[in-house]
């Protein structure tokens, strides 16, 4: 039962519990109208420390197209950090007037702190370079409508994925299901962080890792494409310097198989040439009308 669970990292719900999750998710997109009253009377409060356009409006879409309301804010600059409020006294206020937060921050650990402190339910929509579970969740329902099921897939990421909070989310929550193997494709800079090897090693989960995507690209079913995260870099040179090393265009995807997908949590800058947009196998922009019926 998930009621009452608040949602750090994927690890936080079990394979039956994301299937239920899933299946919900079906079901809502086949008769939305039947879901349309479930959470009357339901408040949920959004605090996004960190820039965001689908996250945000994505879970206020769900909750008002489920009959809830919302209230918060995306510029903490009008909220009380301004004056200087720790995260466990905001927490604490707010889980008084909400039944569910949602919080953005670009600080690693931060919805895990709230949820020590809230009386409800707090649910991850970001913490820095960490984690982004409900990503996660759309990027499950975006790959079982493409190829129906997750065992026995090559999936490819590729970008930033030393700070892609969507990347590691992805990764060690695929991991769990059979037969998934991994190309991680990265400049050196920018490779798979420990944590998410270390998981991977500990549950014998095959990967290889090249700067190389061009060489690799045939041999995936799903290509996961992501942003270089310039808002994590210490030095905005070394962001120059590697922001455009993958660019995905219509060229390379001819390498491609047939029916691989791309995938990209978004916001795009240029790692996908606009052309890739028009092919079939291009799966972003349907990624984001899951993410609203997943949330
Ligand atoms: C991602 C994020 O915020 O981590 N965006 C999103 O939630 N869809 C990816 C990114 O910002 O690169």
């Amino acid at each position: 039962m998930l009621t009452n669970k608040s949602l750090i990292a994927p690890s936080d719900f079990t394979l039956e519990e994301i299937e239920e999750l899933l299946s919900l998710s079906e079901r809502i997109i086949q008769s939305p109208e039947r879901y349309a009253s479930v959470c009357r009377g339901k408040l949920m409060a959004s605090l996004f420390y960190e820039p965001s356009t689908r996250t945000k409006f994505s879970f206020d879409a769900a909750m008002l197209r489920l009959g809830g309301n919302t209230l918060g804010f995306s510029d903490p600059n009008t909220s009380s950090t301004a004056k200087g409020e720790t995260i466990a006294d905001s927490a604490r206020t707010i889980g008084k007037y909400a039944d569910l937060i949602v919080v953005r921050h670009p600080k690693e650990g931060t919805a895990k702190l709230m949820s020590r402190y809230a009386d409800c339910p707090v649910i991850n929509a970001g913490d820095g370079g960490h984690h982004h579970p409900t990503q996660t969740l759309t990027d499950l329902l975006t790959i079982r409508h493409y190829k129906g099921d997750f065992g026995g897939l090559t999936v490819g990421v590729c970008g930033d994925l030393k700070f892609g909070r969507t990347i590691h989310s992805l990764v060690t929550c695929l991991a769990r299901y059979e037969n998934v193997r991994f190309l991680f494709i990265s400049p050196e800079e920018l490779t798979m962080p420990a944590f998410v090897k270390e998981e991977l090693n500990a549950n014998g989960v095959p990967y290889a890792e090249t700067t190389d995507l061009e060489g690799t690209i045939d041999q995936l079913d799903v290509l996961y494409m992501s942003r270089v995260q310039r808002e994590r870099f210490i030095s905005e040179e070394e962001y120059l310097r590697l922001k455009d090393y993958f660019i995905l265009t219509a060229e390379k995807m001819e390498l491609a198989k047939p029916d691989m997908i791309v995938m990209h949590p978004l916001p795009r800058i240029n790692e996908i040439a606009t052309e890739v947009d028009n092919d079939p196998r291009a799966a972003y922009f349907e990624q984001v009308r899951y993410g609203m019926f997943v949330r």
